[in-house]
Protein backbone atom coordinates (compact mmCIF):
# COMPACT_ATOMS: atom_id res chain seq x y z
CA UNK A 1 0.00 0.00 0.00
CA UNK A 2 1.38 3.58 -0.80
CA UNK A 3 0.80 7.12 0.68
CA UNK A 4 2.16 6.31 4.30
CA UNK A 5 1.33 8.90 6.06
CA UNK A 6 3.56 10.81 8.54
CA UNK A 7 0.71 11.27 10.73
CA UNK A 8 2.34 10.77 14.26
CA UNK A 9 -0.84 8.29 15.52
CA UNK A 10 0.03 6.14 12.82
CA UNK A 11 3.50 4.84 14.32
CA UNK A 12 2.01 4.40 17.48
CA UNK A 13 2.79 0.93 18.07
CA UNK A 14 -0.18 -0.31 20.20
CA UNK A 15 -2.91 0.78 17.33
CA UNK A 16 -5.21 -2.06 16.61
CA UNK A 17 -7.58 -2.74 14.06
CA UNK A 18 -10.75 -0.73 15.78
CA UNK A 19 -8.08 2.29 15.70
CA UNK A 20 -7.38 1.91 12.42
CA UNK A 21 -10.97 1.57 11.41
CA UNK A 22 -11.50 4.65 12.97
CA UNK A 23 -8.58 6.63 11.31
CA UNK A 24 -10.35 6.00 8.47
CA UNK A 25 -13.99 7.13 9.41
CA UNK A 26 -12.26 10.47 10.45
CA UNK A 27 -11.14 10.70 6.22
CA UNK A 28 -7.34 10.28 7.69
CA UNK A 29 -6.83 7.55 4.81
CA UNK A 30 -2.72 7.33 5.20
CA UNK A 31 -2.82 7.11 8.69
CA UNK A 32 -5.55 3.95 8.58
CA UNK A 33 -3.12 2.68 5.65
CA UNK A 34 0.03 2.55 8.06
CA UNK A 35 -1.63 1.11 11.04
CA UNK A 36 -3.41 -1.63 9.15
CA UNK A 37 0.47 -2.03 7.31
CA UNK A 38 2.37 -2.12 10.57
CA UNK A 39 -0.68 -4.40 11.97
CA UNK A 40 0.10 -7.02 9.01
CA UNK A 41 4.17 -6.66 8.96
CA UNK A 42 4.05 -7.48 13.17
CA UNK A 43 1.71 -10.27 12.68
CA UNK A 44 -0.89 -8.68 15.25
CA UNK A 45 -3.74 -10.85 13.62
CA UNK A 46 -6.35 -12.99 15.79
CA UNK A 47 -8.98 -15.38 13.78
CA UNK A 48 -11.80 -12.46 15.02
CA UNK A 49 -10.24 -9.42 13.71
CA UNK A 50 -8.95 -11.24 10.40
CA UNK A 51 -12.32 -10.24 8.39
CA UNK A 52 -12.32 -6.61 9.28
CA UNK A 53 -8.78 -6.69 8.96
CA UNK A 54 -8.75 -7.65 4.93
CA UNK A 55 -12.07 -5.29 4.86
CA UNK A 56 -10.07 -2.39 6.19
CA UNK A 57 -7.43 -3.17 3.28
CA UNK A 58 -9.74 -3.36 0.57
CA UNK A 59 -11.87 0.33 1.58
CA UNK A 60 -8.16 1.21 1.54
CA UNK A 61 -8.80 1.00 -1.89
CA UNK A 62 -5.49 -0.83 -3.49
CA UNK A 63 -6.97 -3.84 -4.80
CA UNK A 64 -4.14 -5.93 -5.49
CA UNK A 65 -2.71 -5.18 -1.50
CA UNK A 66 -6.21 -6.38 -0.92
CA UNK A 67 -6.03 -9.65 -2.28
CA UNK A 68 -2.87 -10.66 -0.82
CA UNK A 69 -4.24 -9.93 2.71
CA UNK A 70 -6.98 -11.66 1.68
CA UNK A 71 -4.97 -15.20 0.44
CA UNK A 72 -2.76 -14.85 3.43
CA UNK A 73 -5.65 -14.61 5.75
CA UNK A 74 -7.78 -17.53 4.34
CA UNK A 75 -4.58 -19.81 4.49
CA UNK A 76 -4.05 -18.82 8.18
CA UNK A 77 -7.90 -19.98 8.75
CA UNK A 78 -7.34 -23.04 6.77
CA UNK A 79 -4.81 -24.30 9.23
CA UNK A 80 -6.66 -23.64 12.24
CA UNK A 81 -9.74 -25.15 11.07
CA UNK A 82 -8.32 -28.11 9.91
CA UNK A 83 -6.51 -28.66 13.50
CA UNK A 84 -9.80 -27.65 15.04
CA UNK A 85 -12.22 -29.18 12.75
CA UNK A 86 -14.23 -30.50 16.06
CA UNK A 87 -13.88 -27.39 18.24
CA UNK A 88 -17.21 -25.55 17.72
CA UNK A 89 -15.63 -21.80 18.84
CA UNK A 90 -12.72 -22.53 16.09
CA UNK A 91 -15.23 -23.38 13.58
CA UNK A 92 -17.54 -20.24 14.98
CA UNK A 93 -14.66 -18.07 14.67
CA UNK A 94 -12.83 -18.95 11.59
CA UNK A 95 -16.50 -19.68 9.65
CA UNK A 96 -17.18 -15.97 10.44
CA UNK A 97 -13.79 -14.75 8.75
CA UNK A 98 -13.79 -17.38 6.18
CA UNK A 99 -16.84 -15.81 4.66
CA UNK A 100 -15.84 -12.27 5.81
CA UNK A 101 -12.76 -13.06 3.39
CA UNK A 102 -15.24 -13.93 0.45
CA UNK A 103 -15.06 -17.69 0.98
CA UNK A 104 -18.79 -17.51 1.73
CA UNK A 105 -19.13 -21.48 1.03
CA UNK A 106 -16.99 -22.35 3.44
CA UNK A 107 -17.47 -20.25 5.71
CA UNK A 108 -21.05 -21.28 6.19
CA UNK A 109 -20.13 -24.81 6.23
CA UNK A 110 -18.05 -23.70 9.00
CA UNK A 111 -20.83 -22.08 10.85
CA UNK A 112 -23.14 -24.59 10.18
CA UNK A 113 -20.90 -27.41 11.69
CA UNK A 114 -20.34 -24.87 15.12
CA UNK A 115 -23.84 -24.69 15.24
CA UNK A 116 -24.42 -28.49 15.25
CA UNK A 117 -21.22 -29.30 17.28
CA UNK A 118 -22.56 -26.92 20.06
CA UNK A 119 -26.34 -26.12 19.65
CA UNK A 120 -26.45 -23.97 22.64
CA UNK A 121 -23.91 -21.91 21.55
CA UNK A 122 -26.54 -19.64 20.37
CA UNK A 123 -23.95 -16.87 18.83
CA UNK A 124 -22.61 -19.22 16.40
CA UNK A 125 -26.47 -19.45 15.53
CA UNK A 126 -26.94 -15.85 15.11
CA UNK A 127 -23.81 -15.11 13.31
CA UNK A 128 -25.16 -18.03 10.23
CA UNK A 129 -28.58 -16.06 10.76
CA UNK A 130 -26.86 -12.73 9.51
CA UNK A 131 -24.10 -14.73 6.86
CA UNK A 132 -27.05 -16.49 5.28
CA UNK A 133 -29.62 -13.29 5.19
CA UNK A 134 -26.87 -10.96 4.04
CA UNK A 135 -26.23 -13.50 1.40
CA UNK A 136 -29.75 -13.33 0.06
CA UNK A 137 -30.49 -17.40 0.86
CA UNK A 138 -33.74 -17.06 3.24
CA UNK A 139 -35.42 -20.03 2.49
CA UNK A 140 -31.91 -21.73 3.88
CA UNK A 141 -32.20 -19.42 6.85
CA UNK A 142 -35.87 -20.89 7.80
CA UNK A 143 -35.14 -24.37 6.57
CA UNK A 144 -32.24 -24.35 9.33
CA UNK A 145 -33.50 -21.92 11.86
CA UNK A 146 -37.45 -22.81 11.94
CA UNK A 147 -36.21 -26.49 13.53
CA UNK A 148 -33.45 -25.62 15.28
CA UNK A 149 -35.73 -23.94 17.24
CA UNK A 150 -38.00 -26.27 17.46
CA UNK A 151 -35.80 -28.78 18.55
CA UNK A 152 -34.28 -26.09 21.29
CA UNK A 153 -38.17 -25.70 22.60
CA UNK A 154 -38.43 -29.66 23.01
CA UNK A 155 -34.69 -30.22 25.08
CA UNK A 156 -36.42 -28.36 27.71
CA UNK A 157 -33.07 -26.73 28.81
CA UNK A 158 -32.88 -23.76 27.58
CA UNK A 159 -34.29 -21.11 29.46
CA UNK A 160 -37.65 -19.78 28.33
CA UNK A 161 -35.92 -16.27 27.55
CA UNK A 162 -33.26 -17.50 25.39
CA UNK A 163 -35.70 -19.51 23.40
CA UNK A 164 -38.01 -16.09 22.86
CA UNK A 165 -34.93 -13.91 22.38
CA UNK A 166 -33.71 -16.42 19.65
CA UNK A 167 -36.91 -15.87 17.85
CA UNK A 168 -36.71 -12.72 18.41
CA UNK A 169 -33.77 -12.70 16.65
CA UNK A 170 -35.01 -14.81 13.55
CA UNK A 171 -38.31 -12.61 13.21
CA UNK A 172 -36.02 -9.44 13.04
CA UNK A 173 -33.16 -10.76 10.93
CA UNK A 174 -35.73 -11.42 8.25
CA UNK A 175 -37.15 -7.79 8.71
CA UNK A 176 -33.81 -6.24 8.49
CA UNK A 177 -33.10 -7.96 5.25
CA UNK A 178 -36.60 -7.23 3.54
CA UNK A 179 -37.94 -11.21 4.05
CA UNK A 180 -41.20 -9.74 5.50
CA UNK A 181 -43.31 -12.60 4.42
CA UNK A 182 -40.43 -15.13 5.85
CA UNK A 183 -40.75 -13.05 9.41
CA UNK A 184 -44.86 -13.26 9.16
CA UNK A 185 -44.68 -17.28 8.65
CA UNK A 186 -41.46 -17.36 11.81
CA UNK A 187 -44.09 -15.49 14.31
CA UNK A 188 -46.77 -18.05 13.57
CA UNK A 189 -44.62 -20.72 13.61
CA UNK A 190 -43.81 -18.80 16.91
CA UNK A 191 -47.19 -19.19 17.90
CA UNK A 192 -47.38 -22.79 17.13
CA UNK A 193 -44.43 -23.95 18.94
CA UNK A 194 -43.88 -21.56 22.41
CA UNK A 195 -45.55 -22.52 25.02
CA UNK A 196 -48.28 -21.15 25.72
CA UNK A 197 -47.94 -16.64 26.30
CA UNK A 198 -44.99 -17.00 25.45
CA UNK A 199 -45.25 -16.27 21.29
CA UNK A 200 -47.12 -12.61 22.69
CA UNK A 201 -46.24 -9.68 21.34
CA UNK A 202 -43.82 -10.88 19.05
CA UNK A 203 -45.86 -9.46 15.98
CA UNK A 204 -44.63 -6.18 17.00
CA UNK A 205 -40.78 -7.20 15.60
CA UNK A 206 -42.64 -7.50 12.42
CA UNK A 207 -41.31 -4.42 9.54
CA UNK A 208 -43.75 -2.04 9.09
CA UNK A 209 -42.14 -0.10 5.78
CA UNK A 210 -43.92 2.55 4.77
CA UNK A 211 -45.41 3.32 7.94
CA UNK A 212 -45.52 6.52 9.82
CA UNK A 213 -42.39 7.09 12.38
CA UNK A 214 -43.03 6.09 16.42
CA UNK A 215 -44.92 8.77 18.49
CA UNK A 216 -42.66 10.65 20.56
CA UNK A 217 -44.59 8.61 23.70
CA UNK A 218 -43.12 5.42 21.76
CA UNK A 219 -40.39 6.51 21.02
CA UNK A 220 -39.34 7.57 24.55
CA UNK A 221 -40.63 4.30 26.19
CA UNK A 222 -38.06 2.59 23.90
CA UNK A 223 -35.29 4.79 24.45
CA UNK A 224 -36.35 4.77 28.12
CA UNK A 225 -36.07 1.05 27.95
CA UNK A 226 -32.63 1.13 26.08
CA UNK A 227 -31.01 3.61 28.06
CA UNK A 228 -29.62 1.11 30.31
CA UNK A 229 -27.81 -1.07 28.22
CA UNK A 230 -27.25 1.90 25.05
CA UNK A 231 -23.49 2.64 25.09
CA UNK A 232 -22.74 -1.02 25.46
CA UNK A 233 -24.94 -1.83 22.92
CA UNK A 234 -23.89 0.85 20.84
CA UNK A 235 -19.86 -0.59 20.82
CA UNK A 236 -21.13 -3.67 20.18
CA UNK A 237 -22.31 -2.55 16.75
CA UNK A 238 -19.13 -0.38 16.21
CA UNK A 239 -21.27 2.88 16.38
CA UNK A 240 -19.24 5.24 14.35
CA UNK A 241 -21.89 8.17 14.66
CA UNK A 242 -19.85 10.15 17.65
CA UNK A 243 -16.83 10.39 15.13
CA UNK A 244 -18.60 11.17 11.99
CA UNK A 245 -19.51 14.44 14.04
CA UNK A 246 -15.90 14.88 15.13
CA UNK A 247 -14.63 14.53 11.50
CA UNK A 248 -17.15 17.14 10.05
CA UNK A 249 -16.33 19.48 13.18
CA UNK A 250 -13.09 19.53 12.08
CA UNK A 251 -13.43 19.61 8.34
CA UNK A 252 -14.84 22.61 8.84
CA UNK A 253 -12.77 24.31 11.09
CA UNK A 254 -14.51 24.30 13.74
CA UNK A 255 -11.59 25.19 17.18
CA UNK A 256 -11.24 23.70 20.16
CA UNK A 257 -11.18 26.99 22.07
CA UNK A 258 -13.87 26.73 24.08
CA UNK A 259 -15.83 29.61 22.71
CA UNK A 260 -18.99 27.88 21.23
CA UNK A 261 -22.47 28.05 22.45
CA UNK A 262 -23.47 24.20 21.52
CA UNK A 263 -26.95 22.75 21.34
CA UNK A 264 -26.54 18.87 21.17
CA UNK A 265 -30.20 18.02 19.58
CA UNK A 266 -30.81 14.09 20.29
CA UNK A 267 -28.19 14.13 22.72
CA UNK A 268 -29.07 10.14 24.13
CA UNK A 269 -26.48 9.36 26.86
CA UNK A 270 -23.73 12.30 25.92
CA UNK A 271 -22.11 10.41 23.26
CA UNK A 272 -20.98 12.96 21.26
CA UNK A 273 -19.79 15.19 24.24
CA UNK A 274 -16.13 14.77 24.28
CA UNK A 275 -15.70 15.65 20.69
CA UNK A 276 -17.92 19.07 21.66
CA UNK A 277 -17.20 20.01 25.31
CA UNK A 278 -13.41 21.34 24.01
CA UNK A 279 -14.90 23.39 21.51
CA UNK A 280 -18.03 24.52 23.76
CA UNK A 281 -18.28 27.67 26.24
CA UNK A 282 -21.66 26.32 26.65
CA UNK A 283 -22.84 22.36 25.61
CA UNK A 284 -26.62 22.55 26.27
CA UNK A 285 -27.77 18.72 25.18
CA UNK A 286 -31.55 18.05 24.98
CA UNK A 287 -33.36 14.62 24.20
CA UNK A 288 -37.05 13.13 24.76
CA UNK A 289 -35.88 10.29 26.74
CA UNK A 290 -35.64 11.26 30.80
CA UNK A 291 -33.87 7.45 30.95
CA UNK A 292 -30.91 8.61 27.76
CA UNK A 293 -31.07 11.95 29.58
CA UNK A 294 -30.12 10.74 33.02
CA UNK A 295 -27.06 8.43 31.63
CA UNK A 296 -26.15 11.95 30.01
CA UNK A 297 -26.23 13.80 33.32
CA UNK A 298 -24.45 10.30 34.97
CA UNK A 299 -21.46 11.01 32.17
CA UNK A 300 -21.12 14.77 32.77
CA UNK A 301 -19.57 17.20 30.59
CA UNK A 302 -22.85 19.02 29.61
CA UNK A 303 -23.63 22.01 31.18
CA UNK A 304 -27.43 21.90 30.79
CA UNK A 305 -29.57 19.32 29.74
CA UNK A 306 -33.24 19.77 28.88
CA UNK A 307 -36.17 17.42 27.92
CA UNK A 308 -37.39 18.46 24.40
CA UNK A 309 -39.34 17.37 21.42
CA UNK A 310 -37.35 18.15 18.26
CA UNK A 311 -40.44 18.11 16.43
CA UNK A 312 -42.14 20.73 18.99
CA UNK A 313 -40.70 23.91 18.46
CA UNK A 314 -42.13 25.07 22.04
CA UNK A 315 -39.71 22.17 23.96
CA UNK A 316 -36.09 23.37 22.69
CA UNK A 317 -33.86 25.30 25.80
CA UNK A 318 -33.32 29.00 24.99
CA UNK A 319 -30.79 29.98 23.25
CA UNK A 320 -28.05 31.49 20.33
CA UNK A 321 -26.32 28.24 18.66
CA UNK A 322 -23.19 28.39 17.42
CA UNK A 323 -23.47 24.66 16.65
CA UNK A 324 -26.42 22.66 16.18
CA UNK A 325 -25.37 18.66 16.21
CA UNK A 326 -27.99 16.03 15.66
CA UNK A 327 -26.01 12.31 15.53
CA UNK A 328 -28.18 9.48 14.69
CA UNK A 329 -31.30 11.44 15.62
CA UNK A 330 -32.60 12.61 11.79
CA UNK A 331 -33.20 9.09 11.48
CA UNK A 332 -36.15 8.63 13.74
CA UNK A 333 -38.02 11.72 11.05
CA UNK A 334 -39.32 10.64 7.84
CA UNK A 335 -39.96 14.05 6.70
CA UNK A 336 -37.05 16.88 7.44
CA UNK A 337 -38.07 20.11 6.44
CA UNK A 338 -39.92 20.75 9.58
CA UNK A 339 -37.49 18.91 12.48
CA UNK A 340 -34.64 21.21 10.44
CA UNK A 341 -36.46 24.51 10.53
CA UNK A 342 -37.06 23.98 14.46
CA UNK A 343 -33.39 22.94 14.56
CA UNK A 344 -32.69 26.22 12.44
CA UNK A 345 -34.75 28.36 14.28
CA UNK A 346 -31.95 29.22 17.37
CA UNK A 347 -29.27 29.27 15.53
CA UNK A 348 -27.36 32.01 14.43
CA UNK A 349 -26.80 33.11 11.12
CA UNK A 350 -24.08 30.82 9.40
CA UNK A 351 -24.26 28.58 12.75
CA UNK A 352 -23.41 25.52 11.82
CA UNK A 353 -25.85 22.25 11.75
CA UNK A 354 -24.04 19.21 11.73
CA UNK A 355 -25.99 15.74 11.40
CA UNK A 356 -25.96 12.38 10.32
CA UNK A 357 -28.68 10.36 8.21
CA UNK A 358 -29.18 6.65 7.36
CA UNK A 359 -28.20 6.31 3.85
CA UNK A 360 -31.33 5.77 1.17
CA UNK A 361 -29.43 3.68 -1.45
CA UNK A 362 -30.57 3.78 -4.95
CA UNK A 363 -34.11 2.54 -3.82
CA UNK A 364 -34.68 5.50 -2.18
CA UNK A 365 -36.55 8.45 -3.47
CA UNK A 366 -36.98 10.76 -0.68
CA UNK A 367 -37.14 8.78 2.56
CA UNK A 368 -38.22 4.95 3.79
CA UNK A 369 -38.78 4.01 7.19
CA UNK A 370 -37.55 0.43 7.62
CA UNK A 371 -37.87 -2.49 9.96
CA UNK A 372 -36.11 -0.97 12.82
CA UNK A 373 -38.42 1.85 13.07
CA UNK A 374 -35.86 4.20 11.29
CA UNK A 375 -35.95 5.85 8.36
CA UNK A 376 -32.82 6.06 5.64
CA UNK A 377 -32.58 9.22 3.58
CA UNK A 378 -31.87 9.89 -0.11
CA UNK A 379 -29.48 12.71 -0.34
CA UNK A 380 -31.27 14.74 -3.14
CA UNK A 381 -34.40 15.10 -0.15
CA UNK A 382 -32.05 15.94 2.19
CA UNK A 383 -30.50 18.46 0.26
CA UNK A 384 -33.61 19.96 -0.80
CA UNK A 385 -34.83 20.04 2.88
CA UNK A 386 -31.77 21.77 3.93
CA UNK A 387 -32.30 24.82 1.39
CA UNK A 388 -36.21 24.73 2.55
CA UNK A 389 -35.30 25.33 5.93
CA UNK A 390 -32.79 27.71 5.40
CA UNK A 391 -29.69 26.46 4.74
CA UNK A 392 -27.09 27.33 2.66
CA UNK A 393 -25.51 23.82 0.32
CA UNK A 394 -23.84 21.49 2.74
CA UNK A 395 -20.06 22.28 2.83
CA UNK A 396 -19.08 18.33 4.11
CA UNK A 397 -20.80 15.53 3.43
CA UNK A 398 -19.23 11.96 3.17
CA UNK A 399 -20.48 8.99 3.92
CA UNK A 400 -19.35 5.78 5.74
CA UNK A 401 -19.98 2.81 7.56
CA UNK A 402 -22.38 3.79 10.62
CA UNK A 403 -22.19 0.73 12.39
CA UNK A 404 -22.68 -3.19 11.41
CA UNK A 405 -26.34 -4.14 12.21
CA UNK A 406 -26.29 -8.45 11.76
CA UNK A 407 -22.81 -8.03 10.28
CA UNK A 408 -23.91 -6.27 7.80
CA UNK A 409 -22.64 -2.32 7.25
CA UNK A 410 -25.19 0.30 7.88
CA UNK A 411 -23.79 3.48 5.50
CA UNK A 412 -24.67 6.64 6.62
CA UNK A 413 -23.98 10.14 5.82
CA UNK A 414 -22.60 13.26 7.54
CA UNK A 415 -24.03 16.35 6.57
CA UNK A 416 -22.51 20.09 7.61
CA UNK A 417 -24.92 22.87 6.19
CA UNK A 418 -24.61 26.98 7.47
CA UNK A 419 -28.09 28.67 8.28
CA UNK A 420 -28.56 31.24 5.38
CA UNK A 421 -28.07 34.78 6.55
C1 LIG B 1 -29.61 6.63 18.45
S1 LIG B 1 -29.74 7.79 19.72
C2 LIG B 1 -28.41 8.90 19.38
C3 LIG B 1 -27.95 9.61 20.62
C4 LIG B 1 -26.70 10.45 20.49
N1 LIG B 1 -26.88 11.58 19.62
C5 LIG B 1 -25.54 9.59 20.03
O1 LIG B 1 -24.93 9.92 19.00
O2 LIG B 1 -25.24 8.60 20.71
C6 LIG B 1 -31.15 8.70 19.25
C7 LIG B 1 -31.62 9.65 20.32
O3 LIG B 1 -32.59 10.51 19.73
C8 LIG B 1 -33.60 10.74 20.70
N2 LIG B 1 -34.81 11.16 19.98
C9 LIG B 1 -35.56 10.44 19.12
N3 LIG B 1 -36.59 11.20 18.69
C10 LIG B 1 -36.47 12.39 19.30
C11 LIG B 1 -37.24 13.59 19.28
N4 LIG B 1 -38.37 13.69 18.55
N5 LIG B 1 -36.84 14.62 20.03
C12 LIG B 1 -35.72 14.53 20.79
N6 LIG B 1 -34.95 13.44 20.86
C13 LIG B 1 -35.33 12.38 20.12
C14 LIG B 1 -33.74 9.43 21.42
O4 LIG B 1 -34.34 9.58 22.68
C15 LIG B 1 -32.28 8.99 21.51
O5 LIG B 1 -31.67 9.42 22.69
Amino acid sequence: MSDASADPEADAPQLGIADAERLLVMGRRGAANAAAERILSEGRVSAQEAGRLYELTERLGDAERAEEVRRALVAGMDTALEANFDHPVVCHVCGYTLYLLREKERGIAALTRSMSLAPKNFDAARTLLGALLLDGRDEETMAIWLPYLSELGRDGGVPKEDLRGLWINLIAGLCHFGYEAQAAEAVRQAGRLLPEGQADGLESYLADAGAEPASPDQMTEMFDRFAEIYDRNLEELGNNGPLFVARALEEIGVPRDGALAILDAGCGTGLCAPFLRPRARLLHGCDLSPGMLAKAEARGGFDALTRTDLADPASYPEGAWDVVVAADVLTYFGELPGVLRNLAADLVPGGWLVFTVEDGGAEVLEWQRYSSGRCRHARGYVEASLSEAGFRAPEVTFTEILRREFGAPILGTCYAARKRH
